[in-house]
């Protein structure tokens, strides 16, 4: 009882302690997943994104699409049951950055990948507003038009062979041709992005 009043008394050392409880506690609840190959190891069937998808995640990244959607489905029965499967760790071993996001303007997609047709995503990007009348997403009619290079493709999938994406040689020398004549728009290379997402869970729906 003493020892306590000491603790409740002196606010610098209470600070302290709850610092090192908090710390302990986290150790114990995070250290042992970075030795489960459930978490560590990459799921079933795993593979580090083509040269296509992967122009299509940055396009993504760049429109600001991980501003208003999550990929993270959370185990809680309301997610699961709108969403599938929640997420799992393993699904995210060659990903960098994440795109888990924190805010849903819109539903989350770390599942799309499926769901709609290529059709649909198309008109949907076009303006969401033909497919979705009640719609408050952005149209990007820009994807349309703009065509996917290539350049720097393989130099990206070189960048993330430095962080252990098990690109092999021959995938970043043939990177380019995937783009060859100016035949890849932005939207073919973002909706072949979106319709991979999620896809290695078998899904409940
Ligand atoms: C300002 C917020 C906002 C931004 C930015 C945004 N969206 Fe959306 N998105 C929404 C909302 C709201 C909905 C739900 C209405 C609808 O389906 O259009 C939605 C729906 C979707 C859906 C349908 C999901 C489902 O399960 O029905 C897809 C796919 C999607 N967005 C993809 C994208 C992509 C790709 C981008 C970036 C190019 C993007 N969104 C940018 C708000 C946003």
């Amino acid at each position: 009882m003493k020892n306590h009043d000491i603790v409740e008394k002196n606010l610098g050392l209470m600070i302290i302690l709850t610092i090192v409880g908090i710390s302990f506690g986290g150790l114990v609840e995070i250290v042992p997943l970075f030795f489960r190959a459930d978490t560590s190891e990459p799921i079933a069937g795993l593979k580090p994104l083509g040269p296509v998808e992967l122009e299509g995640r940055d396009i993504y990244i760049r429109e600001g699409c991980h501003v208003c959607h999550t990929q993270m489905i959370r185990p809680l029965r309301a997610e699961v049951e709108r969403y599938g499967h929640y997420s799992m760790s393993n699904e995210f071993v060659y990903e960098h950055p994440f795109l888990w996001g924190s805010k849903r303007t819109g539903p989350d997609l770390a599942r799309v990948g499926g769901r709609y047709s290529d059709e649909w995503h198309r008109a949907h990007l076009y303006n969401p507003r033909n497919v979705v009348p009640e719609s408050n997403m952005p149209a990007f009619p820009w994807l349309f038009d703009n065509t996917v290079t290539g350049r720097d493709t393989a130099k990206k999938m070189e960048a993330l062979r430095t962080v252990g994406v098990p690109y092999t040689d021959e995938q970043i020398a043939t990177a380019k041709d995937a783009f060859a004549g100016g035949k890849v728009k932005e939207i073919d290379a973002l909706v072949a992005y979106l319709q991979q997402l999620g896809i290695l869970v078998k899904q409940k729906r």
